[in-house]
């Protein structure tokens, strides 16, 4: 009896949940069963495995820098600049991104961990990985970047937030 309850009936349920339309899929619903689980316990187990200790380049002025402008093109229509307010974009997505210039204790992980994150985006959060696009200097460089934007020499902080021309 427990077998048949097992094998058969709870794959049926769960398939039913799945097919018929109760799983909350729009943005503003609660969370999915497990999504925190996955989206929360098992990427922060995934990092620590994975996340190298060592930074491959320095947050040297000029890496800084270069992290920012990085930061500035890429990343800001999610996780926002100084003063800004969240995008439409950014307000619309679940889980949020986090408003790293808001919440200064969001993203102070050991740059190693920032790397990760960039590096290979988060799953089911809409966190993108950047390891195609960006190289791996540049990776480090917008990671160190972010976990130093707390204490930004004064260059830096213009560029980030100078008005650039249109294009
Ligand atoms: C399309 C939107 C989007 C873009 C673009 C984006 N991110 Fe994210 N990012 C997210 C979301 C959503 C999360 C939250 C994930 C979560 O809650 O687990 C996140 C989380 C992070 C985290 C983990 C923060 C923490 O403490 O948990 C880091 C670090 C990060 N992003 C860095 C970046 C960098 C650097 C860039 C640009 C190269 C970038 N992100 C571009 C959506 C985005």
């Amino acid at each position: 009896m427990g077998m048949i309850l097992g094998w058969v009936v709870a794959p049926v349920l769960l398939f039913a949940y799945l097919r018929f339309g109760y799983v909350p899929m729009s943005v503003n619903g609660p969370a999915i069963p497990f999504e925190q689980l996955l989206a929360g316990t098992a990427i922060q187990a995934r990092i620590a495995r994975e996340a190298p200790t060592q930074a491959a380049f320095p947050a040297s002025p000029e890496n800084v820098l270069a992290g920012a402008k990085l930061y500035r093109e890429h990343c800001t229509e999610c996780h926002g600049l100084p003063g800004s307010v969240p995008t439409f974009a950014a307000k619309g997505m679940f889980p949020p991104p986090p408003q790293f210039f808001e919440h200064k204790g969001m993203g102070n992980d050991p740059v190693g961990q920032n790397y990760w994150i960039v590096a290979n985006g988060i799953r089911l959060t809409g966190m993108p990985g950047y390891r195609e696009s960006l190289t791996d200097q540049q990776l480090w460089q917008v990671s160190q970047f972010l976990s130093h934007r707390g204490q930004l020499p004064a260059g830096v902080e213009t560029a980030l937030t100078e008005v650039v021309p249109a294009k």
